[in-house]
């Protein structure tokens, strides 16, 4: 299978870099077992901004720009930056003698280097990565290249920290951000350079922030103006509603960027809506048998877990059984129950340890005992004058029983009486 993958994988680069786009997706979506009336990445237009969908779809719209998708790349501003100005809060100490300062002035918020008590370097926040949910990093423009700031934030213990990966002995400047990096946390990029060289360069006023409409739906160009010229249609067309494809592309939609596993085979932002995702990259994630409770890391790799459950691999369940990609649902655990709730309907009138008046509480919370946070092995970071790293707590998209968060759940329960 995975020899003739690849080889496929290749055949298909020769005929885009050969032929058209159109070709393309004729062939990609033949062998789909999608429904009749898939539609793939041909039939959309030109991306034009979701400001454009806010018109005619403002209850999406509405809620979709407070997603942590929408919020996860924008300008920065005293608003978008979550770390502290404030005497008192804005330094980070690598050593006693080499620190840095965060500050504003007119022209700016900046990451300020001092060494032995001297302003070495300044450099300017341009753009913020990451809603905020675990943290944020920072990057910023020299020339047409985009670089990662030295110090990023760590929602967790709400305070500046060192860059994930980043030493923790000097200040590092020159980590070059990469179309992949964009890929994953914006909508467009506009590259300048050629792909994948040591510095890809870009054009400011194309980079397209946050993950948006046209990420998923692709690009709204002919559908805006069809709708706009035929305002009594009420069939959506020349856009993509994943509801209509199939399974397989409607995971590879998110394994885009959920997948930690994937190896790019074209030029990033190659892949469109609807898509194959092993057109694009070479998708021979773990084997299920390697999964275990705590043996892999969860860090951005929702799907590898996911695929390794019971649940995904005895129902046809996508990510979008559970998730409903125009909301900010975070932390509504009692919703994402209901959707557990509406596959098992009859587990759970006993569990072990618990009494038939506590056992009643649990439907409210499938989520701790079967998904619990784990510790991810990659979102480390160093805080202040820290020798050991913190971590960021990730949801196992492992679905199973896990006896140890059972008993803290037991335990929780006992606390609250
Ligand atoms: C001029 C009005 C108009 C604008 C602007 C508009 N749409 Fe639509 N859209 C419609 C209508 C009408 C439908 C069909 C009814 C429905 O599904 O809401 C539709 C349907 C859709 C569908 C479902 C298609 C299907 O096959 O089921 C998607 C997805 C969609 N629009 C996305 C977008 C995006 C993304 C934008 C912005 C780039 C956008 N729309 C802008 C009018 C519009
Ligand atoms: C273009 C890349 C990309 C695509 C495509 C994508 N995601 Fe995401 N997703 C992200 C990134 C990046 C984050 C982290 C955002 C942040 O907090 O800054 C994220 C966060 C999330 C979250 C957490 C939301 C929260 O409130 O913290 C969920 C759930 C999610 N994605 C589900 C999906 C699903 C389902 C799909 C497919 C329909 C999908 N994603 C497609 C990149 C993507
Ligand atoms: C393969 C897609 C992918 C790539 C490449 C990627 N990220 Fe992410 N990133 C994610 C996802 C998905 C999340 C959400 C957390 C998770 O699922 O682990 C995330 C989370 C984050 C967060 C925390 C967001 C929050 O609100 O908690 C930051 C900050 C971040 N990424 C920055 C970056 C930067 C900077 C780069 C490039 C140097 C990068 N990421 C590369 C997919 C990606
Ligand atoms: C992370 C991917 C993602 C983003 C970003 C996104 N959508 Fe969707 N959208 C989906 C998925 C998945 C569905 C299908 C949901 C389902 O299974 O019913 C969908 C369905 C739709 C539909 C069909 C009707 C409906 O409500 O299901 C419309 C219209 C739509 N989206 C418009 C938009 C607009 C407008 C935006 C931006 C404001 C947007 N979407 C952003 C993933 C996304
Ligand atoms: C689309 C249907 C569907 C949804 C939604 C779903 N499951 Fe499942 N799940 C299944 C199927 C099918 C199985 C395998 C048969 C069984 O054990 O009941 C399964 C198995 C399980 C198992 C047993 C795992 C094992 O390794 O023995 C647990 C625990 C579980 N699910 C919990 C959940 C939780 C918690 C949720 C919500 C976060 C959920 N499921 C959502 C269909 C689903
Ligand atoms: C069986 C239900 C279910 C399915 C299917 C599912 N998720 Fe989740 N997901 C959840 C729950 C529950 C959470 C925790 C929500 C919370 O804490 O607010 C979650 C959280 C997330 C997060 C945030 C992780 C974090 O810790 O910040 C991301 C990202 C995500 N899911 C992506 C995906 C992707 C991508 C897929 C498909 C490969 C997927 N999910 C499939 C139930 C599901
Ligand atoms: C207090 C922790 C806890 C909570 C909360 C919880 N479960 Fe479980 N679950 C367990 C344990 C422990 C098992 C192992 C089976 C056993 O020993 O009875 C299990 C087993 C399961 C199974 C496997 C099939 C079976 O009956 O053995 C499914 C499916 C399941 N749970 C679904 C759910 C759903 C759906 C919810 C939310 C309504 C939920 N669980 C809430 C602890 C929990």
């Amino acid at each position: 299978m995975q020899g003739l993958s690849r080889y496929r994988s290749t055949f298909f680069i020769v005929l885009l870099l050969s032929l058209s786009v159109f070709v393309l997706t004729k062939c990609t979506g033949k062998d789909k077992k999608a429904p009749a009336g898939a539609k793939t990445a041909n039939v959309t237009g030109a991306n034009i901004g979701s400001t454009s969908c806010a018109g005619c779809h403002a209850d999406i719209y509405n809620k979709h720009i407070k997603t942590a998708h929408f919020l996860s790349s924008r300008p920065a501003t005293e608003e978008s930056v979550m770390g502290s100005f404030a005497e008192g809060k804005n330094t980070y100490a690598y050593t006693p003698l080499l620190k840095i300062l965060m500050h504003k002035t007119d022209s700016g918020l900046y990451q300020s280097v001092y060494y032995k008590g001297e302003r070495k370097k300044d450099i300017r926040f341009d753009i913020v990565t990451g809603s905020g949910s675990k943290g944020q990093t920072y990057l910023y423009w020299q020339g047409n290249k985009l670089f990662q700031m030295p110090i990023s934030y760590f929602t967790a213990a709400a305070q500046w920290s060192n860059s994930p990966g980043f030493p923790s002995d000097r200040v590092m400047f020159d980590k070059p951000i990469t179309t992949r990096c964009l890929e994953c946390h914006a909508t467009a990029a506009g590259l300048l350079s050629e792909p994948d060289v040591k510095h890809e360069e870009f054009n400011r006023d194309q980079l397209v922030f946050g993950i948006d409409c046209e990420k998923c739906h692709g690009g709204g160009e002919k559908h805006v103006s069809f709708h706009t010229a035929n305002p009594a249609e009420k069939t959506g067309k020349y856009i993509i509603n994943q509801a209509n494809l199939s399974r397989q592309q409607q995971l590879d939609m998110c394994r885009l960027c959920h997948d930690g596993s994937i190896k790019k085979i074209t030029p990033s932002f190659s892949f469109k809506p609807g898509d194959n995702l092993s057109d694009h990259f070479t998708t021979d994630s773990m084997s299920a048998t390697s999964v275990g409770n705590d043996n892999i890391d969860v860090h951005g790799n929702q799907f590898g877990l996911l695929k390794s459950s019971k649940c995904f691999t005895q129902s046809t369940m996508t990510c979008n059984t559970c998730h409903n990609s125009h909301e900010n649902e975070r932390g509504n655990l009692a919703l994402f129950s209901q959707r557990c709730v509406s596959c098992h309907k009859e587990e759970h009138k006993t569990i072990p340890g618990l009494s038939a008046a506590q056992a009643s509480s649990i439907t409210a919370n499938c989520i701790d005992c079967h998904m619990p946070s784990k510790p991810s092995r990659t979102l480390t970071l160093f805080l202040n004058q820290q020798e050991t790293p913190a971590v960021a707590f990730v949801r196992s998209h492992y679905i199973s029983n896990y006896p140890e968060e059972v008993k803290k759940y037991i335990e929780s329960l006992a606390k609250k009486k």
